[in-house]
C-alpha cells in the first residue's frame, strides 16, 4: 500500500531508526510482500511506485492514462513522471523515520535523481540516514509461478498466491472478505516483457547500489518469514556498519 500509515510501531523495533530502505529485484521476487511485513514491523510507510501508478490509473488521472498502456505491455513509465510522483509522496510527514521504496528506482536516471535529491536534503524530511539497498533474488521459473499465481485484495492490498499462500476461502480475502483480483500485467506474456525491462534497465541499478556499499543480496526462495528475518538482519547490520 502506498497511502499514509499509522506510525505506531507494534513491536520493540520502535527504538530502531530504519531510515530509507530500497527493495530491489525482479517482478514477483517478493518486494511488496516484504514491504508490507516491514511496514508493520517498523511503522514506516511502503512506497510502491507500481501501486501509486495503479492508483492514478484507477482515478483516470493524466498520468494514469499515460501509464496504462505502458504497464499493460510490461514497459516502464518515463523517468521524469515517476520521479515527480515519488517526490510528492516523499514530501508527506510519515516518511520522517524512514520509508521502504518498493519498485523504485528501477532505471539508472531514477537512481541518480534519488541520490541527488537525498544528498541535497530536498527529500530528507529531517532525517539524514543514507539509503540502504537490498536486492532480493529468486530464479526465473519460481518468479513465473509467483506472478501467474498472485491474487490481491482490492480493499486492503493483502497479497496472496494460489500456489504458495492461498486465502482460507478460494478467491476471498481473509481480512476484508472482498473478492480477490488478478493484475492485468500478471500473464506469462507480459511477465516476459517485464523481465526484459528488468534485465536491461533495473539490473544496472542493482550494480549501482552494490558499488556504493550499504548493499546486500537476500535469498528470496525461502518462506516469507525467513526472507523478512534476512532483510531485518541485513538492515540492522548495514545501519550499524555505516555509523
Ligand atoms: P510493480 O507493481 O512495481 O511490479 P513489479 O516490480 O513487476 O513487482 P511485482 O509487484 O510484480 O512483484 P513483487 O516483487 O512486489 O512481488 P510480490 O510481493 O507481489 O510495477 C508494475 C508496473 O508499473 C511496471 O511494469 C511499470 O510499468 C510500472 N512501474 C512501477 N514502478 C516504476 C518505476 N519506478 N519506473 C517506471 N515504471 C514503473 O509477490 C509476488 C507473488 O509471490 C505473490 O503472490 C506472493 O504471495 C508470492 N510470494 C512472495 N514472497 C514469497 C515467498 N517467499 N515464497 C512464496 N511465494 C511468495
Amino acid at each position: 500500500m502506498s497511502t499514509a500509515v499509522d506510525l505506531n510501531p507494534v513491536s520493540d523495533e520502535a527504538t530502531f531508526l530504519p531510515g530509507p530502505l530500497l527493495l530491489l529485484g525482479a517482478p514477483g521476487v517478493g518486494k511488496g510482500t516484504q514491504a508490507q511485513a516491514l511496514m508493520a514491523e517498523f511503522g514506516i510507510p511502503q512506497i510502491s511506485t507500481g501501486d501509486l501508478l495503479r492508483d492514478h490509473r484507477a482515478r483516470q488521472t493524466k498520468l494514469g492514462m499515460l501509464a496504462e498502456n505502458l504497464m499493460s505491455q510490461g514497459q516502464l513509465v518515463p523517468d521524469d513522471l515517476v520521479n515527480e510522483m515519488v517526490a510528492d509522496r516523499l514530501s508527506q510527514p510519515d516518511t520522517s523515520r524512514g520509508y521502504i521504496l518498493d519498485g523504485f528506482p528501477r532505471t539508472l536516471p531514477q537512481a541518480e535523481w534519488l541520490d541527488t535529491q537525498l544528498a541535497s536534503g530536498h527529500l530528507s524530511k529531517g532525517q539524514t540516514l543514507p539509503v540502504v539497498a537490498l536486492s532480493i533474488k529468486v530464479d526465473y521459473e519460481q518468479l513465473l509461478r509467483r506472478i501467474v499465481g498472485r491474487r490481491t485484495c482490492p480493499v486492503c492490498k493483502s497479497i496472496y498466491n494460489i500456489f504458495f499462500n492461498p486465502p482460507r476461502v478460494e478467491g476471498i480475502c481473509d481480512v476484508e472478505g472482498a473478492a480477490l483480483v488478478q493484475r492485468s500485467d500478471d500473464s506469462e506474456e507480459v511477465f516476459a516483457e517485464r523481465m526484459k525491462a528488468f534485465e536491461q534497465q533495473t539490473a544496472p541499478v542493482i550494480e549501482h547500489y552494490r558499488s556504493q556499499g550499504r548493499f546486500d543480496e537476500i535469498e528470496g526462495d525461502q518462506s516469507v518469514e525467513q526472507v523478512t528475518a534476512s532483510i531485518k538482519s541485513a538492515l540492522r547490520r548495514l545501519r550499524q556498519e555505516s555509523k
